[in-house]
């Protein structure tokens, strides 16, 4: 698809669920339904102009904006002889943990990728929305980005250089989030992470990420339950999030299989066989959380196998 200057281009960027348990800043996958939409036109002016910002307060100056710092460093590595004008209109809410500045950041990449006709791979996009990323969590990790551009289940097999695998991704899997009204800035819940770790919980984190790895290659529901579970940082972060460890009790005994935080939280991510457990699981966990008087937004979705698309 050629676009020509005077057009403009609306794109859908999905929210994303970083880490799932089992592979911290390694793992990542995208949502159904729940995403930014962004409108992007070619400007002769050189550089990034953000022309407004809907659903949330964020910096119109794009140095500023992670969105707008993703999109400067593309068109500079590709020495763009244009500029663009953008709108960011989020509907996923800043430090939710379901990937917000990533989708901006991937959101943005991916839409100028669009007047070059889709000239860069998914690669190249990652890596000039990691600048972005890292501008908004103090930190380069690729597990929202990766899935925003890719969709789908996708690992990150080194940094340096940067690898990506799409992993297969499971039928009959759905998904539950929930996120309570609480904020957690990504920076903040790296900060409490310990520096050194014991040498079992590497080796159960080493076991938990290649048996999800394999489960998914050999379509093995058994290994696949049992391997979404997280020996390194949950037993830290856990204690940011009110309430965890009843929500966990409730997911489980709502036949959810795998539970967890999404990304650095406040978000919680759960896997069930069945759409009706996930129902039933974020009914019961809503009820609770209000009767705690936390405010809490509810989404089920599926496993999203498209990424960023053209509205
Ligand atoms: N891997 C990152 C973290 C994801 O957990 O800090 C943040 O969304």
């Amino acid at each position: 698809m050629v676009i020509k200057q005077q057009d403009s281009l609306k794109i859908f960027a999905p929210a994303t669920v970083a880490n799932v348990n089992c592979g911290f800043d390694a793992l990542g996958f995208a949502l159904e339904g729940i995403g930014d939409e962004m409108v992007f036109r070619k400007t002769t002016q050189l550089g990034i102009q953000i022309t407004a910002i809907t659903g949330a307060t964020l910096p119109m100056n794009a140095k500023d904006n992670v969105a707008g710092i993703a999109a400067n460093a593309m068109l500079k590595g590709i020495d763009a002889d244009f500029g663009i004008a953008m709108e960011i209109h989020k509907k996923i809410r800043p430090s939710s943990g379901i990937g917000s500045s990533a989708a901006s950041a991937a959101g943005a990449v991916f839409g100028i990728n669009q007047f070059l006709e889709n000239s860069l791979d998914h690669t190249s996009l990652t890596q000039y929305a990691m600048e972005g990323e890292a501008f908004a969590s103090g930190n380069n990790h690729a597990d929202n980005v990766a899935p925003c551009l890719y969709g789908g289940i996708t690992l990150i097999t080194s940094y340096t250089p940067l690898h990506i695998v799409s992993l297969p991704t499971p039928d009959q899997v759905y998904v539950g989030i929930l996120h309570p009204h609480i904020k957690i800035a990504t920076k903040e819940a790296r900060a409490i992470l310990p520096e050194k770790i014991p040498l079992t919980a590497a080796i159960k984190q080493a076991q938990y990420l290649s048996g999800f790895v394999t489960a998914l290659y050999q379509n093995d529901k058994t290994l696949f339950e049992r391997s979404i579970n997280d020996a390194l940082v949950t037993p830290y972060r856990k204690q940011l999030i009110p309430h965890f460890d009843v929500i966990q009790t409730i997911a489980r005994s709502n036949e959810c299989f795998a539970f967890g935080i999404s990304g650095s939280g406040p978000s919680l991510f759960a896997f069930a066989h069945q759409k009706e457990h996930i129902t039933q699981y974020l009914n019961a966990a809503q009820s609770f959380f209000t009767s705690k008087n936390l405010k809490v937004d509810a989404y089920s979705s599926k496993i999203n196998s498209k990424g960023c698309y053209i509205l």
